[in-house]
C-alpha cells in the first residue's frame, strides 16, 4: 500500500454544472494543468445495464449507504432541483470527476462554486448554505466496485461568477491580463438558466444588477426537436444526446439515415441568441459603464456571437471551463 501521509496535496477545481462537470486541475505526475468535462448523468439505485463497451457505467456508494449509478448511458434524474448542491447526487458527480480524472489514491485541495443566486442571501454571503455544501463534500463515497477512490483533504466552495472573473482578469501563469479596478458583467449561460452577474473589484456583486434569466441551451434542444418534427413530419422523442450531436453537428439520424438539419439548428440557435442577448440588455442597458461583458458557460460555446452585441462584449477561449478555470486560479493565488 502507497503510504498516504507522503502523498502530495493537488489543487483542483470542480464546477458542478446541471448539465455538465467540469473540471480543472494539477495533473498527479507533471503538475501541469488538466482539464476535463463529464455529462451529469446520474440516477440513484443500480443500474440493470451492463457495459457493452467496458467503462461506461460507473456505481458509488454514499456514507449514508445509498447507491448511484453514474452513466452516459442511462437517462439521468432530473439535477436540477433546490438542494442539488448539498445532495448526495452532487457528491457522488464531484467524486466521479475526481476520480475519472486521475484522482483516484490521490490527495484533493477541493474548490468548487455555488451559483450568485445560491451564494448570496439577500446581499450577503449565505454562510449557511456555503457551509452546507462544503460538509456534504467532505462526506464519503466509495466506488461499489471496490476501486480506489480520491482522498478530499480540504474543500472550499467559492461563487460562480466570481470565479469566472478571476479568469478573465488573470491568464494560465496567473499573471494579471485586464483592469481590476471597476465592474465587469459576467453572463453565465447554462442548460437551464442564464445567470448575470456584476462583479465590482473581483470581491462585491452589484446586486441591483445581477440576477437569473429561465433561459438556456436546454431551450435549444427543446426548439430543434420541435422543428425537426415539423420538418420531417414526425412525432419521436429524442433523448438529450441526440439532441445534443444535432446542435453540435448539424445532423441526424433518421430511418437509419444522416440528414442534414444545419439550417434548422442555425435559425433556433439565433432566434434563442438574440432573447438571450435582449434579457442581457434589460439588466444592463448599454453596458456602457462596464469594464466589459463576459460571456462564459456552455451556452457561451453554442452562441459563438452573442458578445457582439455589446461593443465591451468579450469572450474567452474556452467559455464552457471559465468557472473552473477561475476557481483553479483562486485557489493557486490563495494558495
Ligand atoms: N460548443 C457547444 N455547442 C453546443 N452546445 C454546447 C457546446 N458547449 C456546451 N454546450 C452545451 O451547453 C450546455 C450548458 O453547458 P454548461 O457546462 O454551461 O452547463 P452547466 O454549468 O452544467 O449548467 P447550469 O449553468 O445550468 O448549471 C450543455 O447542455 C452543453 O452540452
Ligand atoms: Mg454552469
Amino acid at each position: 500500500m502507497t503510504d498516504t501521509k507522503k502523498l502530495k496535496v493537488l489543487n483542483v477545481a470542480v464546477d458542478d454544472g446541471y448539465a455538465q462537470t467540469k473540471l480543472v486541475g494539477e495533473d498527479p505526475e507533471t503538475g501541469k494543468m488538466v482539464i476535463q468535462i463529464i455529462r451529469s448523468s446520474v440516477r440513484q439505485g443500480r443500474s440493470g445495464l451492463s457495459s457493452f463497451n467496458g467503462g461506461g457505467i460507473d456505481q458509488y456508494e454514499t456514507e449514508e449507504g445509498d447507491v448511484f449509478t453514474v452513466s452516459n448511458e442511462i437517462e439521468s434524474e432530473n439535477t436540477q432541483f433546490d438542494g442539488f448542491h448539498t445532495s448526495q447526487l452532487n457528491r457522488v458527480l464531484v467524486h466521479h470527476a475526481l476520480r475519472k480524472s486521475g484522482y483516484a489514491g490521490r490527495k484533493v485541495n477541493l474548490v468548487t462554486g455555488l451559483p450568485v443566486a445560491d451564494y448570496f442571501l439577500d446581499d450577503e454571503r449565505d454562510i449557511e448554505h456555503i457551509e452546507a455544501k462544503t460538509s456534504n463534500l467532505k462526506l464519503g463515497v466509495k466506488g461499489s466496485d471496490g476501486g480506489t477512490m480520491p482522498i478530499v483533504e480540504n474543500v472550499r466552495v467559492g461563487c460562480q461568477a466570481v470565479a469566472a472573473w478571476f479568469d478573465y482578469v488573470l491568464d494560465d501563469n496567473l499573471e494579471q491580463r485586464a483592469d481590476v479596478r471597476g465592474a465587469v458583467a459576467i453572463v453565465d449561460i447554462g442548460g437551464r438558466t442564464t445567470d448575470i452577474a456584476v462583479v465590482v473589484g473581483g470581491n462585491a456583486i452589484d446586486h441591483s444588477m445581477s440576477g437569473t434569466e429561465n433561459i438556456g441551451v436546454l431551450d435549444v434542444y427543446n426548439g430543434v426537436r420541435k422543428a425537426i418534427r415539423r420538418e420531417f413530419k414526425i412525432k419521436e422523442k429524442f433523448p438529450l444526446d441526440q439532441l445534443d450531436a444535432a446542435v453540435r453537428t448539424g445532423e441526424v439520424k433518421l430511418w437509419n439515415k444522416q440528414h442534414n438539419v444545419a439550417e434548422l439548428v442555425e435559425a433556433v440557435v439565433g432566434e434563442h441568441e438574440r432573447k438571450i442577448a435582449r434579457e442581457v440588455e434589460r439588466r444592463l442597458g448599454s453596458a456602457a459603464n462596464l469594464n466589459a461583458v463576459v460571456f462564459v458557460g456552455g451556452g457561451s460555446a453554442l452562441f459563438s456571437t452573442i458578445a457582439g452585441h455589446f461593443p465591451n462584449g468579450v469572450m474567452p477561449e474556452d467559455p464552457e471551463f471559465s468557472n473552473a478555470k477561475g476557481l483553479y486560479k483562486y485557489i493557486k493565488v490563495k494558495a
